[in-house]
């Protein structure tokens, strides 16, 4: 089966037991963890920063995390979450001023660089960097809260991403972010995403194991619908 690949956001989890649930969602099948980072400035929420990424590592939460940075300014905090932990950061053009000195921050750091951009942020900030970049984050809902509704909208740019990178034949990871939920992964599948965030749509499930392995049969249905 082609690659597709889980990522629980974190956000949804209960943060009284956040160890704990993180591990049980590794358990029952995640392949990395994504971590949200919000400022109150960038968006109007308040979360978690590097001293929580390292508790985790220290919890021997060993798979790849990916931290998403809903911050500005960026770069003053790149250097602290690569120490804390982080596999791949991922940030905002928006709210950068320097957005290639960013992304060399980042990888100067042994991280791996995504870069996320909002339902209304053009595919224009792709081009000159792209061939920089290991993942591509599209922001299914506007960024700041879990449990929104996923726009409709990010389908039609999924395709276009996926098209870019069929045509440099290129292996960056088209993550998507926001209102992924079982009922529609195959249709975001099929769109071109490969890394899938879902916050709500597994933590707010009584049973982890169970939803994951219903997310994992609905890829399925994906990819045998992409290869008739
Ligand atoms: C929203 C965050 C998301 C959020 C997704 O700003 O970036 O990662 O946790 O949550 P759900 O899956 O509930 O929409
Ligand atoms: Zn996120």
């Amino acid at each position: 089966m082609k690659n597709f690949f889980l990522a629980p956001s974190i956000l949804s989890a209960d943060f009284a037991r956040l160890g704990e649930e993180t591990q049980k969602v590794i358990d029952a099948g995640s392949d990395l963890i994504h971590f949200d980072v919000m400022d109150n400035h960038y968006v109007p929420n308040l979360t978690m920063g590097p001293m929580i990424l390292e508790s985790l590592r220290n919890y021997n939460i060993n798979v790849p995390i990916d931290v998403h940075l809903m911050i500005n300014p960026v770069d003053n905090l790149i250097p602290q979450f690569a120490k804390a932990g982080a596999t791949f950061i991922t940030f905002h053009p928006e709210a950068t001023l320097h957005i290639e000195r960013t992304i060399s921050l980042i990888k100067e750091y042994g991280c791996k660089v995504g870069l996320a951009l909002n339902p209304a942020t053009s595919l224009n900030f792709l081009d000159y960097i792209l061939e920089k970049l290991d993942l591509i984050l599209l922001m299914s809902v506007n960024p700041g809260f879990g449990n929104q509704s996923f726009l409709p909208s990010t389908f039609k740019k999924l395709n276009q991403v996926r098209k870019i990178l069929d045509a440099h034949c290129s292996d960056i990871l088209l993550e998507v972010d926001g209102g992924v939920k079982l009922e529609n992964i195959a249709e975001i599948a099929f769109s071109g995403a490969n890394v899938f965030v879902i916050g709500s749509g597994i933590f707010k499930h009584p049973n982890y194991d169970l939803i994951i392995k219903k997310i994992r049969q609905e890829l399925q249905h994906a990819h045998t619908r992409s290869i008739h």
